[in-house]
């Protein structure tokens, strides 16, 4: 079987995904701030918002794993800082580290979003951040790039959008033939989406969930999840997947 790390393992999406991996067969490894109710496989409590943080947790993760999901991930109600440093500078800190813990030809599949949907009119932005080296302070970044407080979240999903491009071209994952990817969910009923409500409010949220007829689960997004990582998806290297009912197609034809 094929062993498989699970970011954000505890809830939502992270704990499906964990649950469908292992249904199938894998060997998961689970990776959480919160102990899960129910664990899967392995669990490593650790806080990916620092370098001190992923380090700890990748010095006690196996070598040549086949897969990482990188689903971890917060709403943005602490505010931008936080939000960047565990969306994009936690996840590329341990994407980047565990690079020789996987194993040639692996997968590495970062759920991003369809709150990222604008990286194109900010793509400059956004690679300027996915580029900044080592483990940025996020508190100078949203100095540095103007980044007002309640829009760390959908500029964190930009920014990784950009960087799972970035990263496929890098020799850092080519010259091992490990693939990046994205999923990027519309709504999905887990506890973030609580949040978002409070966040963007009803109206917002409920807008996107009518476009599509109605709000998905866990269980919608964690086969798009697992396809990426498998051997079947072997020719797919860069793309984001839509996993969102036709929303993203819904918003874009609209700017048509
Ligand atoms: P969730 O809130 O149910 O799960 C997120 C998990 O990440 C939690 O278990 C949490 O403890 C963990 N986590 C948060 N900070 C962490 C840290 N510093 N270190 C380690 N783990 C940490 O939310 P859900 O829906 O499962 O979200 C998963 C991913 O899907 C997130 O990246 C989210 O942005 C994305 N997403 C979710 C959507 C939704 O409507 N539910 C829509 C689009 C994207």
């Amino acid at each position: 079987g094929k062993t498989i790390l699970v970011t954000g393992v505890a809830s939502g999406i992270g704990r499906r995904t964990a649950e469908l991996a292992a249904q199938m067969g894998a060997e998961v490894i689970g990776i959480d701030l919160v102990k899960p109710e129910h664990i899967v496989g392995r669990f490593i409590e650790a806080d990916i918002s620092s370098q001190a943080g992923v380090d700890k947790v990748i010095a006690q993760l196996p070598d040549e794993m086949d897969a990482l999901c990188n689903v971890a991930g917060v709403s943005g109600q602490s505010g931008a800082a936080i939000t960047l440093a565990i969306n994009f500078f936690g996840l590329r800190a341990l994407t980047e580290g565990l690079v020789t813990k996987l194993r040639t030809g692996a997968s590495v599949v970062n759920v991003a979003s369809i709150a990222g949907f604008g990286w194109k009119e900010n793509s400059q932005r956004a690679s300027a951040i996915a580029k900044l080296g080592g483990f940025p302070d996020a508190n100078q970044v949203m100095k540095d790039f103007d980044i007002p407080n309640e829009a760390g979240y959908p500029i964190s999903k930009e920014i990784l959008l950009v960087w799972t491009m970035l990263a496929s071209q890098q020799a850092l994952f080519r010259s091992r033939h490990i693939r990046v990817n994205a999923v990027s969910p519309g709504p999905v009923e887990t506890p973030i989406l609580t949040q978002f409500r409070q966040v963007l409010g009803d109206e917002r949220v409920d807008s996107d969930v009518d476009r599509v007829g109605r709000a998905g689960n866990a269980g919608d997004i964690a086969p798009a999840i697992l396809f990426l990582c498998s051997d079947a998806a072997r020719w797919i290297n860069g793309h984001n997947l839509a996993t969102d009912g036709g929303l993203e197609a819904s918003l874009t034809i609209e700017q048509c």
